[in-house]
């Protein structure tokens, strides 16, 4: 893919399906504008990548309007936006406090809403744009001890559609992709069991293709989506997840 000339945001950009994308975005041409509350790591993505980094919490909408205004004093214009960052909490609904299910809330559902709506009212100025979130599998399936992420990220696929059709006339398209399970820090994260060979096993069994993702897989399909390539996608949201959802 082709990204010269490109300017996009990617939230989620220090590590994972948000790092591919950043890596995999820069090496084409484009520039990326990594925004996480991980500074030790966005700097580092940033000095290998070129990508410009912005350090702050996505559940803050004013810390998101400065995104935006910070990527247009740069660059002069955002065509894309990456919704990568989130977090997971492992509990059941009943185990769920009320600081883990406003945590979860906050990052992965209110944090999407601040990211889009800053993005997209620039990218009304601009006349055009493309956004992807990260959804989940388990934004459409159910899964036991993950109650309330299954929520939030049910709640990123139809403000994904809403969004979508909110600007179906504005040449802005808004789309999600959801992962299956994929190798990443966020496997590990809240886990009450260490992670060995074993339950990585386990995990790869639960998945058609017998395998994890490597998140340079997703983030290609994330990229081609956000690209003007897709030109005919808005308001879809992808699956890439090894069979996952074929069952
Ligand atoms: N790993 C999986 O199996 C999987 C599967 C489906 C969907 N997802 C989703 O894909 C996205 C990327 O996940 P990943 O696995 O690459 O995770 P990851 O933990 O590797 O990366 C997430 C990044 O988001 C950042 N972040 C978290 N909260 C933030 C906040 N409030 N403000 C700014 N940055 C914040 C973290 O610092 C981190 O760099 C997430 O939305 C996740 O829910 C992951």
């Amino acid at each position: 893919m082709d990204f010269s000339v490109k300017v996009a945001v990617i939230t989620g950009g220090a590590s994972g399906m948000g790092g591919a994308a950043v890596k995999q975005f820069s090496a084409a041409g484009g520039h990326a504008i990594i925004v996480d509350r991980n500074a030790d790591l966005a700097e580092q993505v940033a000095a290998e990548t070129g990508a410009m980094a912005m350090i702050g919490d996505v559940s803050d909408s004013l810390f998101c309007n400065q995104v935006i205004e910070s990527a247009v004093n740069k660059h002069g214009k955002v065509d894309i936006l990456l919704n990568a960052a989130g977090i997971i909490v492992r509990s059941n609904g009943v185990g769920t406090t009320d600081e883990q299910w406003h945590r979860v809330m906050n990052i992965n559902v209110s944090g999407t809403f601040f990211m889009c709506r800053a993005a997209i009212q620039q990218m009304l100025k601009q006349g055009h744009g493309s956004i992807v979130n990260f959804g989940s599998i388990w934004g459409d399936l159910g899964a036991a001890g993950v109650a309330a992420y299954c929520a939030s990220k049910g709640a990123v696929h139809n403000l994904t559609r809403a969004l979508a059709l909110d600007h179906a006339q504005d040449n802005i398209r808004i789309n999600a992709v959801c992962p299956g399970e994929v190798n990443t820090p966020m496997i590990q994260s809240e886990r009450n069991e260490p992670v060995t060979p074993e339950l990585m096993a386990r995990l790869a069994s639960t998945v058609p293709m017998g395998r994890l993702a490597d998140p340079a897989e997703i983030a290609k399909v994330a990229l081609f989506i956000a690209s003007d390539e897709a030109s005919y996608m808005t308001g879809s949201l992808v699956n890439v997840d090894a069979g996952f959802t074929a069952r």
